[in-house]
């Protein structure tokens, strides 16, 4: 199959079941998307649409049972695990839908951790780091907490500047302002433009469809097929 040579992002002829007690459920039915370098997409969909199930594919959290997905020209679909996790960790900033902040440990470290696991960034540099991610995201009180001891939203913020760690040139993040009031949403988009101004991708889960317009492009998924569409005024900031 030829590859898009202009896509950083390529999903082609991707079909997913999942097995059931039932039969076979197909969360995502034959979906082609190109995404260029330097995009900025926003996926919006129903509840149970096949969103999270997108964007498992294009970070190698799940495979697809049909097609291919290729990111930078790594083909994903056929990555061994070992390989997955360190090329995952370079490459791609994941903020999932349920944070998944490791409780053990505080949330500087939770930050920290990325970075000590692909080596990236001297040693003695990554605290620094780690704490100048989180004053970026106004959360520099809390470094030295738990993650347990912080609201939701607080830890949704973690898990952001969690997925800048690495600086990576891919941002996939769903549901990154769910849980935030719409003034912080409006900050994080605002951090997510700034992202895609200094040339990063973004791929982004939302609700809201306010916020969803702030992409360049949207991609609408219904019962796994997906169609996407280019947002008129993509740059986004508000009046
Ligand atoms: N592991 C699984 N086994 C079986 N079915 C699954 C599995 N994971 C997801 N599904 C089903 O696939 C469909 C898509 O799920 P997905 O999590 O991608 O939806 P979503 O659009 O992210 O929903 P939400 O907005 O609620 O997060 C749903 O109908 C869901 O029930
Ligand atoms: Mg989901």
């Amino acid at each position: 199959m030829a590859e898009n040579e202009h896509a950083l992002i390529s999903l082609y002829g991707v079909d997913k079941l999942y097995k059931t007690a039932v039969g076979d459920f197909p969360a995502l039915k034959n979906v082609d998307l190109q995404i260029k370098s330097g995009e900025f997409v926003s996926v919006i969909g129903k509840s149970g649409s096949g969103k999270t199930t997108l964007l498992n594919m294009v970070t190698g959290i799940d495979r697809p049972t049909h097609g291919e997905v290729w990111v930078n020209e790594t083909p994903v679909h056929e990555l061994s695990e070992n390989k997955m996790a360190r090329w995952r960790g370079k490459n791609l900033g994941i903020v999932f839908q349920f944070f998944q902040l490791l409780p053990m440990l505080s949330v500087v470290e939770n930050i920290m951790l990325p970075m000590d696991f692909c080596n990236t960034f001297p040693k003695n540099e990554r605290k620094d780091r780690a704490l100048d991610l989180l004053d970026q995201m106004e959360l520099a009180d809390h470094a030295f907490k738990l993650p347990s001891g912080l609201s939701g939203g607080q830890q949704q913020r973690v898990a952001i500047a969690r997925a800048l760690a690495n600086d990576p040139p891919v941002i996939i993040a769903d549901e990154p302002t769910g849980n935030l009031d719409s003034k912080t949403a409006e900050r994080v988009f605002s951090l997510f433009n700034e992202l895609v101004a200094r040339g990063k991708t973004i791929i982004i889960v939302t609700h809201d469809n306010g916020l969803s317009k702030r992409a360049t492009r949207t991609a609408l998924i219904s019962d796994g097929e997906v169609s996407s569409y280019m947002n008129g005024n993509h740059q986004g900031v508000a009046a």
